[in-house]
């Protein structure tokens, strides 16, 4: 092969494996959840959850456990949601410019968020991924009990 031809050949390889090398920093950018974590939970896998249950067992039997991480609650390590840690995250949501939900404290925003998930979607996670069911599985008691230690979380070390 001539010369000539062989330094174009070796530019337009390089080229090419640095357009590859972009594209995969930039898809890894753009999907922060893999597609591999997407949890399909259906309500006949969930027991109704009384609220009289240890607070672990409630997270762990409602499958909360299985998408989100709750400090203090072994076995909640799931990575599709927000880790749960609404005493730091809870005032931010509340202030988001794109936040249309109705409630006005941290304790209610977090029965919103179980009742009414669509109503705001953290942004960074996937919508219609969390079950819209909950209303009809959980008690009222164990309603606010969930949202009681959640909105500890982060702030005061797990308990
Ligand atoms: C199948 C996965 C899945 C399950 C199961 C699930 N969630 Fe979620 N949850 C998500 C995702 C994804 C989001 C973020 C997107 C959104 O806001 O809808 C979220 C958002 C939340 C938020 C808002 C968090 C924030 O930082 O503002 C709360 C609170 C919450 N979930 C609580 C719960 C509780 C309590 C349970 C169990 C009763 C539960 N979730 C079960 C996927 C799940």
């Amino acid at each position: 092969m001539p010369e000539r031809f062989i330094t174009p050949l070796i530019v337009i390889a390089l080229l090419l494996g640095t357009l590859l090398a972009l594209r995969s920093t930039n898809s890894a950018l753009v999907t922060p959840v893999p597609v591999s974590s997407v949890v399909a939970l259906a309500p006949d896998m969930v027991p109704l959850v009384a609220g009289d249950e240890p607070i672990t067992e409630i997270f762990t039997r409602a499958g909360c456990s299985v998408c989100h991480t709750v400090p203090g609650i072994q076995g909640a390590d799931g990575r599709v949601g927000p880790p749960l840690i609404l005493g730091i995250t809870g005032p931010t949501r509340l202030t988001d410019p794109a936040y249309r939900g109705h409630a006005k404290t941290v304790h209610d925003y977090v029965i919103e968020s179980v009742i009414e998930p669509g109503l705001f979607v953290v942004p960074g996670y996937p919508a219609g991924t969390m079950p819209i069911w909950y209303g009809a599985k959980l008690s009222a008691l164990a309603l606010e009990k969930i949202a009681s230690y959640l909105e500890r979380q982060g702030v005061t070390p797990a308990q």
